[in-house]
């Protein structure tokens, strides 16, 4: 039994781990590249979305490029996703001031003066295969930080389908439950998990912020690959990684072996890889997109929308895990508990020092210095 003594003592080496650790009131990363959205919901409607605690205002200018601008009039504060877009131009619905595509504040329509060089921040946009990313932070960083949109993404060798679910939860706990999938035979037990799956041994490699967890496990595949592949009964072994890639991407992939077909009937091997898009809302709240992609039974629509309905089902577990832990911790004060870590987190351990170095550096790094606004076109 845990004596009020043991808890004691468990809760403060807990909290020496914790403090090094990023987690949900960690300062949310500004410099790293996120996805704003796919590129199809972009169009020529001025749409609003909450991306790192910031509201957005996103559209595509005539010419078909996307725009992102601070979603707030620099006047009053007005949304002005509640305006009109007039040809690249928006005007703002309350007092009518007027911006260009590059957030600059165009036209007063009160004064005649010209309003010089005041406007909203303007954050640089990569549109890439199906989606759009957005760099809220430095655009002096921009340049030097690589877009981390995957090769194979949008690529035409692979068959892709993408679901969103919008996840009351943090976005490190989404990375974290994405490195740990010893609860595929538990939380997916019914989805994808298959009983194995938790003891299987992990192969975990951190190499600087590269962080994967490899797992090679016997087993007969769950009903979502067995039925596309007609491998249903058979034996197979699911290797199975876990990528962290960034702070808004991780990447799962699955190869598939056959244990009980010729190998030559097996090449190239099947495999999925699983773009897990993770872009913070807010402190507490994820834009998360999973784009599935497959090298197998491609251009069958069924087959598509079979796996992806899949998919659907075992992420809205993971959504639902995170959405009780998030209750939990919003309930009850830190005093109240500790959480203890095992050998199955090991990567996740090693992501959340990386994501808690990348706040601290960047608190450091404006702590004592005025916002930074943006370049208005023609300022010095
Ligand atoms: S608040 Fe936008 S014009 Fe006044
Ligand atoms: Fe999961």
């Amino acid at each position: 039994m845990l004596t009020e003594h043991d808890f004691a003592s468990q809760k403060r080496r807990a909290d020496v781990v914790a403090r090094r650790l990023a987690d949900r009131h960690t300062p949310l990363i500004r410099n790293a590249w996120y996805v704003a959205a796919k590129g199809d919901e972009i169009t020529r409607r001025l749409m609003a979305r909450t991306l790192l605690g910031v509201s957005v205002l996103l559209y595509r200018t005539e010419a078909g490029e996307p725009v992102a601008l601070h979603n707030r009039c620099c006047h009053r504060s007005f949304p002005l996703s509640e305006g009109k877009l007039e040809g690249d131009t928006v005007v703002c619905r309350y007092h009518g001031l007027r911006y260009d595509a590059m957030g600059s504040c165009i036209a007063i329509p009160s004064q005649s003066q010209s309003p010089g060089k005041i406007g909203v921040r303007r954050y640089i946009t990569m549109e890439r295969g199906p989606l759009v990313w957005i760099w809220m932070g430095d655009p002096a960083l921009s340049e030097s930080t690589p877009l981390p949109h995957p090769e194979w993404l949008g690529h035409p060798d692979w068959d892709i389908e993408i679901g969103y679910v919008n996840v009351k939860g943090s976005y490190v706990h989404l990375h974290e439950n994405l490195l740990d999938l010893s609860h595929l035979s538990f939380l997916h037990e019914t989805t994808f998990g298959t009983p194995e799956y938790a003891a299987a041994p992990i192969e975990t490699k951190i190499e600087g912020d590269d962080i994967q967890v490899w797992r090679h496990v016997p087993c007969v595949l769950p009903p979502l690959y067995a039925k596309p592949l007609g491998w249903e009964g058979m034996r197979a072994i699911r290797h199975s990684g876990s990528q962290f890639v960034s702070p808004g991407l991780h990447v799962n992939s699955g190869v598939f072996e056959n244990l009980d077909l010729p190998k030559e009937q097996q090449s190239p091997p099947p495999m999925v890889k699983v773009a897990q898009i993770i872009t913070p809302e807010c402190q507490d709240r994820v834009h998360y997109y999973y784009a599935f992609c497959r090298n197998f039974v491609r251009g069958n629509p069924e087959v598509g929308a079979f796996m992806i309905k899949g998919f659907t089902a075992a992420f809205n577990e993971d959504v639902y895990a995170l959405e009780k832990i998030s209750d939990m911790h919003a309930q009850e004060d830190a005093s109240q508990f500790y959480e203890i870590d095992i050998a199955a987190d090991r990567a996740g351990l090693q992501m959340r020092r990386h994501l808690k170095t990348l706040a601290d550096r960047e608190t450091a790094e404006v702590s004592g210095v005025a916002p930074h606004f943006g370049k208005v076109p023609g300022a010095e």
